[in-house]
């Protein structure tokens, strides 16, 4: 981006107009969507880019650039937008993670390139674990090494398991692997290669799995072929991991105009992953709320409430969001009539995509009717369990979430460090701001098309799911807040 201007000066540059907010002005669908600008969103990415640079390289959970982030944002919808918005910082506990060192060596003595999944348990013996390789049957089908089943005949007690990434949850891999015995798990990624994505095994499974490292196809295909011919393969796996509870927060602002019984909410993650600057994840989702934001101060007589969340923790496990839905009451819950979420819009070869569910009401329609008249070919599929919408599904809540793509050749730098300003697509993410800001005015204006909360006994009951998963993380929150982590070097990390 060129010249990009500091916060300091968009901060300057607002105060000035502030006195020239209107009132009297209502909101329509056409205005703010004139009021989304490609040079605004491109300000806001460079200053969350820039965050990154100046911690670490990320804008993580528990990292200082995240907190960096969360006072950005503050800044402006807190501080300068007092007026308009009220703001409430909701802060949660989670399990925070962190590979220190890993590394995998070869059966000749070779470094071998490797990555270490989230929540990946350190190897706790000196100089890390040395052992020979058992292969595992590969099943393109069912997944490698997912089911018990494929583990018996298996001899892996004591060695390290070389499994093949794919299909089902690496964590689940992982915890077959303890199971039978196995010291670790050298797992070979699905795609040839060293752009390898970085899993999370979920802290929820702490002290259920196997320390993991995950290496190139090539080379497992390579270590697989010698083990076959009846080589015996030694490897050694060391990892240097801690894990800890640390605080962070979501950010709530809302419109003070508007029925607080009538909310139209939009949501996008805040955090980025460790590896990377997380410019288009969900940066781009980040920028796109920011500035509708801004657009909506200033109009007003619209009836319904806007507000704003902006996400922590969702890499890792969509904490924040799900701890907000599993805190809300019934009343609460029933007062958001609208859901929308927005991560990953800017993907660099962008794949316009749309989720709903049978409840989704006119949200999708929304975004498709808009993006459909700027010649953008629109695919419309179910809601996976990837993004912040999950929460808002399990209790009800009609929701639509627009995504342009994680993975090559969509992002072919999602999770990793270039996920940076040269990582995005600004004509696709200017469209996709512009598709969330008419539906957001649509909305605020009417709730026509929008169907009832879901009370129905199935979403409940995954309610409850949801609510279990949180007592068992805040139990593993203090498990780890009580004890401590040792390394391979026997290093004690206090926590
Ligand atoms: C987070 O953990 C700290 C330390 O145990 C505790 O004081 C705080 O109340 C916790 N916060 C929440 C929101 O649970």
């Amino acid at each position: 981006m060129k010249a990009p201007r500091t916060a300091a000066t968009a901060a300057a540059t607002l105060f000035l107009s502030s006195s020239t907010v209107a009132t009297n002005n209502p909101l329509t669908a056409d205005k703010l969507e004139a009021d989304i600008k490609t040079e605004e969103l491109q300000n806001v990415l460079w200053n969350l880019n820039h965050i990154a640079i100046n911690n670490g390289g990320n804008r993580a959970f528990g990292e200082p650039g995240f907190k960096a982030s969360l006072d950005f944002v503050l800044e402006r919808v807190q501080t300068r937008f007092a007026d308009q918005f009220d703001t409430f910082v909701q802060p949660f506990n989670h399990t925070y993670d962190k590979t220190l060192e890993i590394s995998v060596t070869g059966p000749e003595g070779e470094d071998v390139f490797v990555i270490s999944p989230q929540y990946n348990p350190p190897t706790l013996v000196e100089g890390g674990i040395t052992a020979a390789l058992v292969d595992t049957p590969v099943d393109d089908e069912r997944g490698s090494a997912c089911f018990a089943d494929q583990w018996e005949g298996l001899d892996v007690k004591g060695k390290l398991a070389l499994v093949k990434r794919g299909l089902c949850a690496v964590a689940d891999k992982s915890i077959l692997a303890k199971e039978r015995g196995a010291l670790g798990v050298i797992l070979y990624d699905e795609v040839p290669g060293t752009n390898i994505v970085v899993p999370t095994l979920g802290a929820e499974n702490i002290g259920r799995m196997v320390p993991i490292g995950i290496i190139p196809l090539e080379v497992g295909q390579s270590w697989k072929s010698r083990l076959a011919a009846g080589e015996e393969v030694t490897a050694t796996l060391l990892v240097d991991s801690i894990s800890e509870t640390r605080e962070t927060w979501n950010i709530i602002s809302e419109t003070k105009q508007g029925d607080p019984n009538n909310v139209v909410m939009l949501g996008a993650h805040l955090d980025s992953v460790q590896k990377g600057a997380g410019v288009n994840d969900d940066g781009s989702g980040t920028a796109a709320l920011l500035e509708i934001m801004t657009a909506v101060r200033r109009y007003d007589n619209f009836p319904n409430k806007i507000r704003f969340a902006w996400w922590g923790a969702e890499e890792s496990g969509l904490v924040g969001s799900l701890y907000y839905t599993s805190h809300l009451t019934e009343a609460e819950a029933d007062s958001i009539r609208y859901y929308f979420n927005y991560d990953m819009i800017g993907s660099p070869q962008p794949d316009f995509s749309i989720a709903s569910n049978e409840n989704s009401g006119v949200g999708p329609q929304l975004l498709d009717e808009y993006l459909a008249t700027k010649g953008k070919e629109v695919r419309h599929g179910e809601f996976g369990s990837g993004s912040d919408f999950v929460g808002f599904i399990e209790i009800g809540i009609p929701t639509a979430s627009l995504h342009t793509g994680a993975g090559a050749p969509y992002d072919a730098c999602y999770h990793q460090a270039c996920d940076d300003l040269d990582n995005i697509h600004w004509e696709a993410l200017t469209v996709n701001a512009r598709a969330a800001a008419r539906a957001a005015a649509r909305l605020a204006n009417s709730l026509e098309g929008v169907p009832p909360r879901a009370k129905t006994s199935p979403n409940l009951r995954t309610r409850h799911g949801v609510m279990q998963s949180f007592k068992r993380w805040t139990a593993l929150a203090e498990e780890a807040s009580n004890g401590h982590t040792c390394s391979h070097k026997g290093k004690k990390i206090r926590v």
